[in-house]
């Protein structure tokens, strides 16, 4: 069987979970070529992982290499521009969190998309580990009854030092706070769970940093069946979290962790005085325990080269997270809610969360 070739732009913090990702399938990709425009960076990282060839310029590696894959992990800000470019050099795509900064950006990639027949999926892994796709299943199956209240909580705790990259506080740069580059990954896990959701009123402040973007943001959400549920994430919480709550018509289901989570960090729980062993045997039906990891989404990426259909992490299963992120923005800063739909291409919010669209002079 052909093996697929892959590259890699990007050879910075996270280098380390796509090359591990990639050499755990062996069998079917072969790491040709890494990127960085730090030429020391990059020879360095392809010396310490027999990466046979180092380059400094994305052109010239497309042009040489002709990859069948590319992992875009650079900067949030370039992911746009560098998958488009993979794209029309007739690379897949993977592609780091935040895919993009905006649904204008969002759809350009999606044109693209449709000009090459070639695809972008968003590197989500929390979507992979079992417990959540187990849940998904309960869902999907009614096998809980309805979700009528939820929980999303991204509580970390990021310094000002941590802010000292002068790109990390900015909407130009990381498009804004802990809501689109820490709680992104619970946000998309927890709307795929629960499904459309329909209108949002939030609250984001700067209140410990100094820093362009927010260090908290707050949001109540109600989706389109009805649930109505709560959102935080904030870059000040001594004691770190990452917490998700459904209260469903027969259980209760929990997941509280940190950066990734095993089937051990979820439980379920009944109504008080209620005896439901059907509800509760079909949760412990989960006999595997798969953290979502970059490997497992590459996996699943790969089979779906292979049959040449759209990845399960893109298309309208990676617009939805940037639409909420836009409206959460809109809403806070207007102090209105926001439906979902509501941004279309005459909206600032379309463009930019700061809502300001600035003109080069
Ligand atoms: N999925 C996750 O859990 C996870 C975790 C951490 C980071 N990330 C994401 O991964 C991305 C990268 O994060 P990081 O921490 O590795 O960043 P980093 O700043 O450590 O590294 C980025 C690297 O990209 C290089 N670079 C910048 N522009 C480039 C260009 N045009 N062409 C080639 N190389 C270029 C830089 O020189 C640097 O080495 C970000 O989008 C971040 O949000 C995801």
């Amino acid at each position: 069987m052909k093996k697929y070739r892959i590259a890699i732009v990007g050879a910075g913090g996270i280098v380390g979970a796509h090359i591990a990702a990639i050499a755990s399938h062996a069998d079917r990709v072969e790491l040709v070529a890494l990127v960085d425009i730090d030429q020391n960076r990059v020879e360095q990282i392809c010396h310490e992982n027999r990466i046979p060839n180092a380059y400094t310029s994305v052109s010239e590696m497309l042009e040489r290499e002709r990859p069948d894959l590319v992992h875009v992990i650079t900067p949030s800000a370039t992911h746009t521009s560098l998958s488009i470019q993979c794209l029309k050099a007739g690379a897949w795509v993977f592609c780091e969190k935040p895919l993009c900064g905006s649904l204008a950006e969002f759809d350009a990639i999606t044109r693209a998309e449709a000009e090459t027949g070639r695809y972008v999926s968003t590197v989500f892994q929390w979507r992979f580990g079992s417990a959540g796709k187990h849940l998904k299943k309960l869902i999907d199956t009614g096998a809980l009854g309805k979700p009528l209240v939820g929980v999303c909580n991204t509580l970390w705790y990021r310094t000002q030092d941590y802010y000292g990259l002068a790109w990390r506080g900015t909407y130009q740069d990381a498009f804004g706070g802990p809501t689109v580059t820490l709680g992104i990954h619970l946000m998309d896990l927890f709307l795929w769970l629960m499904g459309d959701w329909e209108e949002i009123r939030a609250m984001t402040g700067t209140l410990d940093r100094d820093i362009e973007v927010e260090d908290v943001s707050m949001a109540l959400v109600r989706f389109a069946n009805g649930a109505m549920t709560t959102v935080t994430n904030s870059a000040l919480s001594p004691r770190q979290e990452s917490y998700m709550r459904f209260d469903f018509q027969k259980a209760s289901v929990e997941c509280t962790t940190l950066y990734r989570y095993n089937n051990e960090h979820w439980k379920i729980s009944l109504p008080p005085h209620v005896d439901e062993p059907d509800t509760l045997a079909q949760w412990e039906a989960l006999t595997e325990d798969v953290q979502g990891s970059h490997e497992q989404q590459l996996r699943e990426l790969l089979d779906s080269m292979d049959a040449g259909q759209r990845p399960f992490v893109s298309g309208s299963e990676a617009r939805r997270i940037i639409e909420f992120i836009s409206c959460l923005y809109k809403s806070a800063k207007t102090g209105l809610p926001v439906k979902r739909g509501d941004l279309t291409a005459e909206d600032p919010f379309y463009f930019t969360n700061k809502g300001i669209v600035e003109v080069p002079a």
